[in-house]
């Protein structure tokens, strides 16, 4: 196989496992290629649990349970068991305590929606779903601590695991337009155009991953925090730091061979920007022709259809 791809994906709301939308399509479309190419398992930060003081922990729960997913029908989640993979966690355990992190088993954590909304949508089929391995953040949220969460787990890509980071682009709960989300439990209206703040920062995002490979792209992506909308997308750091992880994880001078893409996005409540974004791909991906490429790339149709005429 090679290795693997990184996934930055912006979770939204809660909403995003029920409705259909393009994000979905992207995440099932990512399911089925970690499929394909028998991805040993999942690696995965979210943007909903960080640990207090030096303290970093990994999910050890052997039968974790899900906490409340508000917005979406909980027969889409409740009977979806989760695949904790627990040998993998105490691997990573060692792995960043040989970096110096202050690591340690979490063995009561329930998951969030941040992790099995995304799992879900790549594998709707819970009997399919690869072991998973959740990642806490910290939560002094330093930027590159994060990052170097990703680069010492980046090995793992070369054995086949999978990592992802799960935040948000534009991410500002205290900014988003509600008022639809509450009367009609739907965010996908868009009746105004979003502000300028998040129009700008989802576009510095897509500028920085797609223009910058290893190294400078988890410089680019640290730098962010700097540009003027930065605390305008970003009420709080949570829903940064995946980000973080995985151009940590995609960040070396040997990722510079490979390109960084934006693959699918969906604005919901106004300002919120769930973009996807995927750093590298896999090897028999590289090899592909472009026609062929365009060829499986393709997402389902989605929004208006022109009748013909
Ligand atoms: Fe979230």
């Amino acid at each position: 196989m090679g290795i693997t791809p990184v996934h930055f994906f912006s979770h939204g709301s809660t909403r995003m496992l029920e409705a259909d939308t393009e994000s979905g399509a992207y995440w099932a479309k990512c399911g089925k290629e970690a499929l394909a190419h028998n991805v040993k398992g999942i690696i995965i930060m979210g943007a909903h649990w960080a640990c207090l003081g030096d303290r970093i922990e990994v999910a050890t729960n052997p039968t974790p349970g899900k906490s409340f997913c508000p917005f979406s029908s909980p027969a889409l989640y409740k009977d979806w068991k989760p695949n904790p993979d627990l040998a993998t966690a105490e691997r990573c355990i060692s792995m960043l305590k040989a970096e110096g992190f202050c690591a340690g088993p979490n063995p009561n954590f329930t998951w969030i929606h941040d992790v099995f909304m995304v799992l879900i949508r790549m594998f709707p089929d819970d009997t399919k779903c690869p072991p998973v391995t959740i990642v806490s953040m910290n939560a002094r949220y330093d930027p590159w601590y994060h990052v170097k969460v990703g680069a010492t787990l980046r090995p793992l890509r070369k054995e086949g695991y999978l990592l992802i980071g799960t935040g948000g682009a534009v991410h500002n709960l205290y900014r988003n337009a509600w008022t639809d989300m509450l009367l009609y439990r739907e965010s996908l209206g868009q009746e105004r155009p979003p502000e300028a703040w998040a129009l700008e920062f989802r576009q510095a995002t897509e500028d920085v991953v797609t223009r910058n490979r290893g190294p400078a792209l988890r410089k680019a992506m640290v730098r962010l925090m700097q540009h003027p909308a930065y605390r305008e997308a970003q009420a709080t750091d949570d829903h940064w730091m995946p980000a973080l992880f995985a151009a940590g994880a995609a960040g070396d001078f040997e990722d510079e061979a490979e390109s960084n893409v934006l693959a699918a996005e969906t604005w919901e409540l106004i300002n919120m920007a769930n973009s996807q974004f995927t750093f590298g791909q896999y090897k028999d991906d590289m090899e592909k022709t472009f026609a062929e490429r365009q060829e499986t790339d393709k997402l389902p149709q989605l929004g208006f259809v022109t009748a013909a005429a």
